[in-house]
């Protein structure tokens, strides 16, 4: 049985690849000089998912159990109330581009549709197997590989992009989602103190970085023609 600390850096050391993937994306969609209406796309589907990461971890925090040490509800709520704010500097960068307010309830409702017909943006499978899990083990080692995927997809972001109100939001961003994934790092190191415990997170870490390089994951973060080549 590994040490705690070796078995999540061997987890981080797992997950490069993917990342690396993930963040030359998001490059290639800023290096294809995207015209403002791609641009509005684009950030509204970032927009639409730090409003389900805010319900999604608020619900979590509703839900926790009475004997929850008050750190780890600190440490929760901390997280919902970073998406909300998330949520608000994304929704500012879509009207940034579209020079006009945002329908929040429109957008929404578009990616439902968009949901129910494949071209899901956050795919249900991975909400209801991981975020909307009652297992702790799964949800650490889910909260510290895909919100450190968002901390490195972010930082390309902020890298990548020439406009000042992009870059500093999607700075605090990615510092916030790497903080993010150091809470599932902590309670992953936590949990896993037996070796059964350990075998049992590595088959939900293989889990999570296969549905993390699954299309409809992909989806989340890379230009269309990119998806479309996938689907190919
Ligand atoms: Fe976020
Ligand atoms: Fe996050």
């Amino acid at each position: 049985m590994l040490d705690p600390k070796d078995f999540t850096a061997q987890i981080a050391k797992d997950c490069e690849e993917l990342y690396e993937y993930h963040e030359n994306s998001v490059k290639e969609f800023m290096d294809s000089n995207p015209n403002n209406e791609q641009f509005v796309q684009y950030f509204t589907n970032r927009m639409i998912n730090e409003r389900i990461n805010c319900t999604e971890i608020s619900r979590r925090v509703a839900n926790l159990d009475i004997n929850t040490p008050a750190e780890d509800m600190f440490l929760l709520s901390k997280q919902a109330w970073d998406e909300a704010k998330h949520f608000r500097m994304v929704k500012e960068i879509v009207e940034f581009y579209k020079g006009s307010e945002v329908d929040v309830e429109a957008a929404m409702k578009a990616s439902r549709e968009r949901e129910k017909q494949g071209g899901d943006i956050r795919p249900a499978t991975l909400l209801e197997k991981f975020e909307a899990s009652e297992d702790p083990l799964s949800i650490a080692v889910y909260q510290y590989i895909a919100e450190g995927m968002a901390a490195r997809n972010w930082a390309m972001q902020a890298k990548t992009s020439s406009e000042d109100f992009v870059r500093s939001r999607y700075e605090e961003i990615a510092k916030d989602e790497k903080f993010h994934s150091n809470i599932g790092k902590r309670s992953l190191e936590q949990l896993i103190e037996d070796p059964d415990t350990q075998v049992r997170a590595r088959k939900i870490a293989d889990e999570v970085i296969n549905l993390l390089w699954n299309i409809g994951c992909i989806a989340q973060h890379v230009p269309t023609h990119a998806m479309q080549d996938l689907q190919a």
